[in-house]
């Protein structure tokens, strides 16, 4: 049991397969903190799947296959709630009141919003809706995801860091207008990790076609670490140090997402070897390619195996949910009622 347990809280939303970002700057620390044990809540982010949608998608199938895909990787629904956002439908309820003392400039500013417009308008709004209320309201859903349960910690990538501080700040400004009625959480550690695409880009997206993926086979895996631009001329690495964090951001950003991968899933004195090798400006990225695939696939594989386990089946990730959205739903509706309460709307008269 950890000294202070604490309420940890986090969302992924199901709009598609997981890959090494979602790992690495998300769900080995879901792990981590369910073992460590605080109460945790993990959750599939469906409403907020819907904020970029033109057409109807599969997101109950993608939903049932992502959770099978966190039951691979250690997530426990004995242990951690695990849950879908839309069977805590108050989140919904939330969201509104918390709305109401949210600014139109504040959410002009959120970067994913204003990077999401600039990717929509590229497609000239052939994709999505670029100026839907929802997708504009995307940050007010997180902060009543956030602070529907009281979390103290949040753990996500450093992609969400602005939107963590963005719950912060409507719980504040909630606070200072209606009396302390709801727990502002902690911002995001410093060290969020944030993972490059396998085309160099900044982050390994989903929606950005660069993603290595939890499920990937040993076949796919080659073929896509074989398929990363390694054709640049290393760039020199003014520093002595071996530290991934230093070294890694002075080499080509494709070349960089081959060594972090390396120094996550390797053995120290390999990622070593492989530096020493840059250094020296050998010609060694068949190599560093063939054994990188053999370090993804080893990784891959108890995962692959965990998930095709027949007792992780869609049956059993329905009866968690359910089970689990019980176990949430009277929390959540505490904030929910304080929050009527401290407004000046009073309790509902309806729910029990
Ligand atoms: P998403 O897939 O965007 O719903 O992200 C789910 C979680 O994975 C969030 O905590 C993100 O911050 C994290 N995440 C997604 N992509 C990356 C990445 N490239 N590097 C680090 N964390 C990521
Ligand atoms: N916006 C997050 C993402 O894209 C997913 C998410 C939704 C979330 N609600 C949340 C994460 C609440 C943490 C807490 O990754």
């Amino acid at each position: 049991m950890a000294n202070q347990r604490e309420i940890i809280l986090s969302g992924i939303r199901p709009t598609g397969r997981l890959h090494f970002g979602n790992y690495f700057g998300a769900i080995q620390h879901f792990v981590r903190l369910q073992e460590q044990g605080h109460g945790c809540y993990y959750f599939i982010a469906d409403y907020h799947a819907l904020t970029t949608i033109s057409e109807r998608t599969d997101f109950y199938r993608q939903t049932i296959d992502m959770l099978r895909t966190y039951v691979a990787c250690g997530l426990d629904p004995n242990k951690s709630v695990i849950y879908r956002q839309s069977d805590l439908p108050c989140t919904a309820e939330l969201t509104l009141l918390l709305g109401m003392i949210t600014n139109i400039g504040f959410l002009e500013r959120g970067t994913t919003y204003k990077d999401k417009l600039n990717k929509l308008e590229e497609t000239a709004g052939t994709e999505g809706n670029p100026l839907s209320y929802g997708l504009m309201g995307y940050p007010v859903l997180m902060a009543a995801d956030i602070l529907i349960v009281r979390a103290d910690k949040v753990p996500v990538g450093d992609d969400q860091r602005q939107h963590v501080e963005m719950a912060m700040d409507i719980a504040q400004r909630f606070n200072y207008r209606f009396g302390q009625t709801l727990k502002v959480p902690a911002a995001v550690s410093r060290e969020a990790l944030r993972l490059p695409g396998l085309d160099g880009s900044a982050k390994m997206g989903k929606s950005d076609h660069n993603t290595l993926d939890l499920l990937d086979d040993p076949a796919s895996v080659l073929r896509k670490l074989k398929g990363v631009q390694t054709s640049t001329e290393p760039l020199p690495l003014e520093t002595d140090s071996d530290d991934p964090d230093i070294v890694i951001p002075l080499m080509p950003a494709s070349v960089g997402i081959l060594y972090r991968l390396l120094s996550l899933l390797a053995p120290n004195e390999v990622y070593l070897d492989f530096l020493g090798k840059y250094r020296r400006c050998e010609r060694f990225y068949g190599t560093l390619k063939t054994t990188l695939a053999q370090y993804v696939s080893a990784f891959n594989a108890p995962i692959i195996e965990r998930f095709n386990d027949p007792a992780n089946n869609e049956e059993s990730v329905r009866t968690f949910l359910r089970e689990n959205a019980e176990r949430v739903t009277p929390v959540a509706l505490e904030t929910v009622e304080a929050c009527r309460a401290a407004m000046g709307i009073g309790h509902s008269l309806y729910r029990a």
